[in-house]
């Protein structure tokens, strides 16, 4: 079994004595539900500092009332299993209570490479992440944090935040592990019924194949007509977005340029589904 904290005294006083050590430490924010992805970070994450904390907090203010805070999938025991397995030191398990505490009234909100896609279907989400993330990284104060690519415009908001408030943490990006069809592990791919997910392993497919024909002179637009057609016919209902967008500032691109990525969200029923791909 993992050790377990819940408030925030007995994490700073966990940090402090392995600090004490000259022991390194690592943080993977999460919010439970666990899969390979997330267990990508902890792997990551143990080979960068000596001691490795696994936060598991299904935080409230990235969710917006129509959203699935209820039924988002929760599997305590089994994620406590996993990280004690995988040699996790600490796990940090705060009450709703613990991190927004009464009258709390402040927001952390980065625009730049918070604007648009993900922020355009889901307003209230970034600020949120970015909230809880400051909050995490400053009740830690690890020297190193980890990311997946698979959430990539949170990753470059998490980044920028750091830099933006001289938070002095490493941000370690880690690439999205898949499922062997290519489908992106997610918490939320288990809402998917069989038929949605034969329909979700496309989704990569088409991303891939989009990177392809542009790296090798495809016309941005000509391949984002295309790729929107192809999502439609292989059975997506809603495309939220698709767009090739500068990697780090992810502003859209209308010409190929170093370091460009290529985003989407797509929606299946009532599961909303999200990939990059890097060109
Ligand atoms: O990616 C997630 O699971 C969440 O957005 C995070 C970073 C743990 C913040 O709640």
């Amino acid at each position: 079994m993992a050790n377990i904290v819940r408030n925030v005294g007995a994490l700073r006083a966990a940090v402090a004595e392995y600090r004490g050590s000259g022991e390194r430490v690592a943080l993977v924010p999460t919010m439970g539900a666990l899969h390979g992805g997330h267990m990508a970070l902890v792997d990551a994450a143990r080979g960068a500092a000596e001691r490795t904390i696994v936060s598991i907090f299904i935080n409230p203010t990235q969710f917006a009332p129509t959203e699935d805070l209820a039924s988002y999938p929760r599997s305590e025991a089994e994620d406590l299993r996993q990280l004690a397995e995988a040699g996790v030191d600490l796990v940090f398990m705060p009450a709703p209570d613990e991190v927004y505490g009464a009258g709390f009234a402040t927001s952390v909100s980065v625009a730049g490479p918070g604007a648009g896609l993900e922020s355009a279907a889901r307003p209230h989400f970034f600020t949120g992440v970015a909230t809880v993330v400051a909050k995490l990284l400053l009740q830690c104060l690890p020297d190193a944090a980890a990311f997946g690519e698979k959430d990539y415009q949170q990753l470059q908001v998490v980044r920028r935040l750091v830099r933006d408030l001289d938070i002095p943490c490493e941000i370690l990006a880690i690439p999205t592990v898949r499922e062997a069809d290519g489908l992106a592990c997610s918490s939320r791919n288990a809402y998917l019924t069989p038929a949605e997910r034969a329909v979700a392993a496309g989704l990569y497919e088409i991303l891939q194949a989009m990177a392809q024909r542009l790296a090798t002179g495809g016309a941005v637009i000509t391949e984002i007509e295309d790729g929107m057609r192809c999502l439609e016919q292989a059975g997506f209902d809603v495309i939220d977005y698709l767009a090739l967008c500068d990697g780090e500032s992810l502003v859209p691109l209308s010409e190929l340029h170093d370091g460009a990525r290529l985003l989407a969200a797509v929606r299946l029923g009532n599961t909303r589904l999200i990939d990059n791909v890097a060109l």
